[in-house]
């Protein structure tokens, strides 16, 4: 019987993720019958690869999604809140790259390897949320030590890649890196302190308990992903002159007695990972090296001497890909699995 084909569209196609998303298409042979490119009017006329292909831009608008049947959104929060829910009315299911509707008790909050279950759930509103870049990565090796130890509480530090925050960001570490390395001025647009040569702690922004809206994502998305409100989770997340990867100190306490060679020995066996973790060797998790491929890399796995079920680790992986257009498509290769 011939392949079950869908009429797709990406929102936000013009843009880091977008583009992605439309590569990760492709390289994972997503069944696509049909493919429209949506951004802003400021696009219009522009033609974006697929297969081959060069396909037109169009505007996105509240009409754009009739006869879809998924749509994937990379366009920003505010997009996203205005127009999935005119496609999901529309009948095409929307996976939303946006923090918009993760919190949403109705919309699925889903990393594939982790709860495909939770995909079941998108009947309530036509809407999945893709979770945020920090948590996929990090949710991804603790799900299988959660399920054998159960976590009591995670103490977790970011070195997130400036891609995260788009385009233009990319466009600013490269822009002030030059400046920089000629003794020029250089100008901070898009962060409020210049990012070349330089870390903030700081990203998305602050709320009033003194944390960031990056940092509170990690808190309730883990928990939500995890389906366990009792964990503790508590962050600093800093934006690092990193192009492409984030990086995470990630400390976790568990209920059950654990060790680094137990916890070394179940991540080699989980789906999604790959364990790098031979310091002798200088092999260790680096950002260079999850760039542009799928795994999240784990090492530097170690017992916490300071308490008695403590393992501390450092996980990589590339915010584009896993962290966002990958686990997307994973989802959509989920949902047309099982569920259209
Ligand atoms: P455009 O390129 O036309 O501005 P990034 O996160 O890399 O900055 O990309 C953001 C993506 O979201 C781009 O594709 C951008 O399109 C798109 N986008 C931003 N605002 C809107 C909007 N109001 N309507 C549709 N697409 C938007």
């Amino acid at each position: 019987m011939a392949e079950k084909q869908f009429n797709v569209a990406v929102a936000g196609a013009t843009g880091a993720v977008g583009n992605q998303m439309i590569s990760c298409l492709e390289e994972m042979n997503f069944p696509v019958k049909s493919i429209r490119l949506l951004a802003s009017h400021r696009s219009v006329g522009r033609t974006l690869r697929f297969k081959g292909d060069l396909i037109p831009v169009e505007e996105l608008k509240e009409d754009s999604f009739k006869g879809l049947d998924i749509a994937l959104f990379s366009a920003g929060g505010s997009t996203s809140k205005t127009f999935a829910p005119n496609a999901a009315r529309d009948g095409c299911v929307v996976i939303d790259n946006s923090s918009a509707w993760r919190m949403d008790p109705h919309v699925p909050l889903v990393v594939p390897e982790v709860n495909p279950h939770a995909v079941a759930q998108h009947s309530h509103k036509g809407i999945i949320a893709n979770p945020n870049c920090s948590t996929i990565q990090m949710v991804l090796p603790l799900s299988p030590i959660h399920k054998k130890y159960g976590i009591k509480r995670i103490v977790v530090s970011t070195y997130q890649a400036v891609s995260g925050t788009g385009k233009k960001a990319i466009d600013e570490l490269f822009d002030q890196s030059r400046a920089m390395i000629n003794f020029l001025d250089c100008q901070n647009n898009v962060y409020p302190h210049r990012i070349a040569f330089n870390c903030l702690p700081h990203i998305d922004s602050f709320l009033d308990n003194g944390y960031t809206k990056e940092e509170m994502k990690m808190v309730n998305e883990t928990r939500k992903i995890l389906e366990d409100d009792t964990i503790g989770v508590t962050a600093t997340t800093v934006r690092v002159p990193v192009f492409y990867s984030h990086s995470e100190s990630v400390n976790v306490e568990t209920k059950k007695p654990v060790s680094a060679t137990e916890v070394r020995s179940l991540l080699e066996k989980t789906p999604g990972i790959k364990v790098v973790d031979d310091p002798e060797q200088n092999l260790y998790p680096l950002a260079i090296d999850a760039a542009g491929q799928d795994l999240t890399l784990v090492g530097r796995i170690r017992d916490d001497e300071s308490i008695p079920n403590g393992i501390n680790m450092w996980i990589v992986a590339d915010n584009i890909r896993k962290g966002a257009a990958t686990n997307a498509v994973q989802i959509a290769q989920v949902l047309v699995k099982d569920y259209l």
